[in-house]
Order: structure tokens, then sequence, then C-alpha cells
């Protein structure tokens, strides 16, 4: 450890030498202000012991020249118990801490131990949040299509608004990632992201989880609690599906944008709260509009800014380079070698239709790296379903159909298949909905939806 010893008193310098030698750390003397800048360009120094009474530039000035250059430097001022006013200066100035002569060794090392930790904190918290900016940079989203290329355009630009931004995009394009990457990006960054999955809550349930609720607002609640807005405040809430939220909620939603304020389930008090919202759905928002299963004037407040993210079959050309970012990120994370894919399983992957999308593609690349034993992966360490066929249609599941001569309805045929595949992925997961919605790589409250609308039960599941 290196501290710097800035006093002109050679006794100070002696003692504190002495004392600092002790503990092993390094002392470094400066005797003028203008010695320890010099000094400070030329070792790191990690701690500053500073006189405030020095000859030549002030202590006061010292300090702020050096908070300039280094803001995280820990300083901390030595000062004749009869100038206890310029301590406080130093405080408000961003010194560490204040030592009055004459001191007691214990106290100096006692405050130097302190001021190190402090230290340690702060560069390890700045290289977290490095860390944290780096994974949900936009670094970390692939796409060199043009579509992608407008996609992070638009992010460049709408992050660091105020404004509310939906993104559209069908299942596992990527909607989660860009919210994300909209919060790190805009001003917003330090403060929370809070998700809400809206999913196929009911509404009472959402909207104590989205408002919070006072203690005995209803059976149960046997505290207060806090909604999602309040902990969002100051940062991003992300609505992941939001075309899923009952119709009694969007009217509250709707005021919570607007006025910007909204009261606890069972609450008298109005709370004030200052979030952005960014929206998510996979869902057709404007014939949900149609149908009146989501409000109009709730729909034109979230679509300010819009974000498309196009299916991955529209940019095949975004293919290979997401499958080395995930072939690095998987091998990296298993421990393997493996480093490449051979070009006929490169082809088969840019044919098909991935109605997954990256997060299909994301799967099939993990599987394919845990599966692997060599250096590279070719065609046969491929999903069955993708090695079927390039087409990923209805064959894919050995499931093929025919025309008739005299037509046939295609939804009812659409839905027909739907039904088939879900009912065999629910009878293959012995009926649990979590790990079935995992075979069909969509997510559970996806499956969920898909089985209301289809009307499958348990029983006709019959499992
Ligand atoms: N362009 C991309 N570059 C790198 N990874 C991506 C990209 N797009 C998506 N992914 C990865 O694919 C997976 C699915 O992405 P994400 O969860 O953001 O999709 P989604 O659109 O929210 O899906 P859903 O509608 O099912 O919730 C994640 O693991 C994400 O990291
Ligand atoms: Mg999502």
């Amino acid at each position: 450890m290196n501290i710097l010893v800035v006093d002109d008193e050679e006794i100070l310098q002696d003692v504190l030498g002495l004392l600092l030698r002790r503990e092993g750390m390094r002392p470094i003397a400066a005797r003028t202000g203008e010695d320890a800048l010099l000094a400070l360009e030329r070792e790191s120094i990690d701690l500053i012991l500073l006189d405030l009474m020095l000859p030549g530039m002030s202590g006061m000035e010292v300090l702020r020249q050096i908070r300039q250059r280094d803001p995280e430097q820990v300083i901390v001022v030595i000062t004749a118990f009869s100038s206890i006013e310029g301590a406080i200066d130093a405080m408000r100035e961003g010194a560490f801490h204040y030592i009055p002569k004459p001191f007691k060794n214990e106290e100096v090392l006692l405050t130097i131990r302190k001021g190190l930790d402090q230290r340690r904190l702060t560069s390890e918290n700045r290289q977290l949040k490095e860390q944290l900016e780096k994974r949900y940079g936009l670094d970390n989203i692939i796409g060199k299509s043009h579509a992608m290329q407008q996609v992070f355009e638009l992010i460049r630009l709408a992050a660091p608004s105020k404004s509310n931004i939906l993104v559209l995009g069908e299942s596992g394009t990527g909607k989660e990632l860009v919210a994300k990457a909209i919060h790190h990006h805009s001003r917003r960054a330090s403060g929370p992201f809070v998700t809400v999955n809206s999913g196929s809550m009911p509404a009472d349930l959402l909207e104590s989880t989205l408002f919070g609720h006072v203690k005995g607002a209803f059976t149960g609640a046997i505290a207060a609690k806090k909604g999602l807005f309040e902990i969002a405040d100051g940062g991003s809430i992300f609505f992941d599906e939001i075309g899923n939220i009952p119709v009694e909620t969007q009217a509250k939603l709707l005021r919570v944008i607007q006025e910007k304020e909204f009261m606890r389930l069972g609450g008298v008090d109005t709370i004030k709260v200052d979030v952005r919202l960014i929206a998510a759905t996979n869902a057709d928002l404007e014939n949900l509009v149609a149908q009146g299963a989501f409000r109009e004037d709730l729909y034109y407040r979230l679509n300010v800014i819009t974000i498309h993210l196009p299916g991955l079959r529209q940019r095949t050309e975004d293919i290979p380079p997401l499958v080395r970012h995930f072939l690095r990120l998987y091998a990296a994370e298993n421990a393997k070698s493996v480093a490449e894919i051979s070009p006929t399983a490169m082809q088969r992957l840019m044919d098909y239709r991935w109605p997954g999308n990256v997060r299909e593609l994301e799967n099939a690349i993990e599987r394919a790296v845990v599966l692997s034993t060599g250096d590279l992966i070719d065609f046969d360490l491929l999903p069955p379903a993708v090695r079927a066929n390039g087409g990923g249609g209805a064959d894919s599941v050995g499931n093929g159909f025919q025309l008739p001569d005299q037509g046939v309805s295609f939804w009812d045929a659409v839905n027909g298949y739907e039904r088939q595949l879900i009912l065999r992925a629910l009878r293959s997961a012995g009926g649990v909905q979590k790990r079935a919605a995992e075979l069909l790589q969509v997510k559970p409250t996806t499956l969920h939806e898909m089985m209301k609308r289809l009307a499958i039960t348990t029983e006709s599941v019959g499992v």
C-alpha cells in the first residue's frame, strides 16, 4: 500500500513514516502541494494524508486538484485543532476524513484502514458497473443485418430520452435484451431495472404487485408492501407481455403514466414516482385494440417510440455471427474447446425457419456444445427439428398433413396442428407445463395462453 504523506514538518514525516512502515505500508513523502501532485503522476497512490497548512500552494487547492484528477482518491486531512473550520471545508470538497493534531497513532491507523476499505469498495463498484454495461451494452446484441443496425440506431437515439418505448417482436427475438440495453444507455442506468411479468396474473394480484398495498388492504395483507412502481423509482420498469394485462388494470396503468402518481391498494396517500416505462409484446396490439381487449389510449401512450425486432428468418445474415457468439459463450461456460462449426451444419442453420428465433438458435448451439466431443460441430449435433428439414414445418415433428382436394379451412388446420403439437409436448413432459414449454421453446406463460385459446385442459392431456 502506497501512502502519500503531504506535510512540510520534518518531525511529522518521520513519525508518520515510521508508523506506516511498521504496519507494512510504504510511505512516500511530499513537502509541498507541488511535490504531491508530481508524486501522484509518478506513482500509484492508495491513500493520501494531507496537512492543510502548507507552504506555497494551499492544502485546499491541492485537495481540489487531486480530486479533479482522480475522484476516487481517498484523502485524509490532518489539521491543527485550532483550524477545524478548514477541515470541514475539506470534507465538503470530498476529503474522506480529518484528523486533528495532535493525534494518536491508533486513530491515524484506524482512519487509514477505513479509507483503504472505502477505496476498495469504490473501485469494486465501478468494476461491477463496467461489467454490467458491457453485458447489456450494444456490443452484446449481435446483428449485422440492416434491420438490426436500424434497431441499434434507434436504441442509441431513444435511450437517453424520457419517452416510453414499445418493443415488438416474435418470441425469442431479443425484446428483453433490447429493453435492458435501453435502460443501460439511459441516464437512469444507475437506477433500478424492474421487470413485470404481466403474464397470466389475475388483475388483483397484478395490481398489488404493481402498486403495493397497505396493511389490511385485503385478507392476507398482514403488512404493508411496496409495489414495483415504487421499487423502480428513478429507474425503468419493463412490462413483459403487456398485451396480457387485464383491461381493468390497463386503466390504472394509464393513470400512472399520465399523472406519474398512484395509490397503494387500500391506501389514501398518493405516491409520486419517476419511472420510465418500457413495454414488450409479441401480440398484435393493434388487433387487440380493434377487438377491445386493449385500451386504445394506453396503446398510444406506450407507442411513442416503437422498436420492431424482425424474426430471425428475415435476417439470415445475422445467423453466422450469432452462432459464433453463442459458440464462444457456451464453450467458455462448459469449459470446452469447440471452436468451429462445419459448413454443412452452418448451411442447415441458415436454411432453418427458426420459429423460436434467437432463443431457439441459442438453445441449439448450447445443446451442440454440450454434446460435442471434439473441436468441431457437425450436422449430427444439431437438434432433430433443425436436421429434419430446413422448413421447420409440420414434418419436423413427424406429423405431415395433406391438403384435401376440396380445400381446407386454413385456420382450423393451423389450430389443429398447434393443438396436436402442444398435446404431444405436454404428454412427453408428463403434464408438467414448464417442461412442455421448454420442449416447445416458448415461455410458460405463452404456453398457458395457447392452451387457453385452444381449450386444452389437464383432462385432454390425460396424464
Ligand atoms: N441479437 C442478439 N444477440 C445476442 N443474443 C440474443 C440476441 N437476441 C436474442 N438473444 C438471446 O436470445 C434469448 C432470448 O432473448 P429475449 O429473452 O430477449 O427474447 P424475447 O423477445 O424477450 O422473448 P420472449 O418473447 O419469449 O420473452 C436470450 O438469451 C438473449 O440473450
Ligand atoms: Mg421476453
